[in-house]
């Protein structure tokens, strides 16, 4: 059934059309999703990777889906900056599902105009109730022609299993290279400041922001003092997301900070704060924040 090395798995990924990779934390996804790049490039494919992965973003900002054409391998060398990107709000994609799977599709859709051979990288949220629904969806409206799961002992067969069964999906399973030196929590955390940090750089700028110009709506009497420091990210007219911003209420007016002021038409609110001075990042319920329930 699955074939063992990440060279065969790197292979078959790069002879499909859509490929999905799944599996949990540190199973080799990213490192395999990058070698079937190499591989199509070889073979005169223009690939396009779909970073899903919210949390431990490898293209573009976290908090994002990014989108990254490959049409040479000098692409490799610019991972952090995505072709396209589609907002989702959040590091934890098991709390904005429907976000989450909605702007996964939305790349792959791009994607496919740009490219002939589409490779999703996911999130480490593979299986349990939120992982499963996660990978349903995405299997649902992705399409992938070749799932490669990635799992150490058997702990990706029930969402397999699943995926087989109701979408009709043809999923490889592999186990995970014992060889694999898993990312510290510390360097994971690292790596997702240093990714906020790199899309928040300078050159910075502050504009005012009219109460009318986010999504969703903000209700009427919102104290808008509870927006200080919420991540959000900023739109153009065609669901497309430019970069990210942090909002900032002082003097009664409320600012967003960030690097791509140009062809702004909107703000999508994500649902964390994040600190401009350290890039840490914490969880905001955007209902809770907005109507104190
Ligand atoms: N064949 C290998 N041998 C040794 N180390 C490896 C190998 N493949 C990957 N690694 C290392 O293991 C770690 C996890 O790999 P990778 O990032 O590809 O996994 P992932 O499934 O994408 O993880 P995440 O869930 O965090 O996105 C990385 O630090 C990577 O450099
Ligand atoms: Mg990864």
């Amino acid at each position: 059934m699955g074939e063992q090395s990440y060279e065969a798995q790197a292979r078959e990924i790069a002879a499909s059309d859509v490929a999905m990779l799944i599996g949990g934390l540190d199973t080799g996804k990213t490192t395999i999703a990058l070698e079937a790049v190499r591989v199509a490039l070889d073979e005169g494919r223009t690939p396009v990777l779909v970073d899903a992965d919210v949390g431990n973003s490898t293209v573009g900002p976290p908090a994002c889906v990014g989108m990254k054409v490959f049409r040479s391998k000098a692409d490799l060398a610019t991972l952090e900056q995505p072709d396209s990107l589609h907002f989702v709000g959040t590091v934890t994609p098991s709390r904005l599902v429907l976000q989450h799977v909605v702007a996964t599709a939305a790349m792959v859709d791009r994607a496919k105009e740009q490219g002939d051979l589409i490779i999703i990288d996911t999130t480490a949220v593979a299986s349990g109730v939120a992982g499963e629904t996660l990978k349903y969806h995405k299997t649902e409206l992705c399409r992938p022609d070749k799932i490669v799961a990635l799992q150490r002992g058997e702990e990706m067969e029930p969402v397999v299993g699943m995926l087989r069964r109701f979408l009709g999906a043809e999923v490889v399973t592999a186990p995970t290279d014992p060889e694999l030196t898993p990312l510290s929590p510390d360097a994971r955390a690292r790596r997702r400041l240093e990714g906020f940090e790199t899309a928040l750089a300078e050159p910075l700028e502050r504009w005012k922001v009219r109460p009318t110009v986010f999504a969703p709506t903000l209700p009427v009497g919102l104290n808008l003092e509870r927006l200080d420091g919420v991540l959000v990210g900023v739109q153009d007219a065609s669901g497309g997301c430019l970069g990210l911003g942090v909002l900032s209420h002082q003097e009664g007016a409320l600012r967003v900070t960030t690097n791509v002021g140009e062809g702004m038409t909107g703000l999508r609110l994500g649902s964390m704060k994040l600190d401009l001075d350290t890039f840490e990042s914490t969880i905001v319920n955007l209902r809770e924040l907005m109507f104190g329930i």
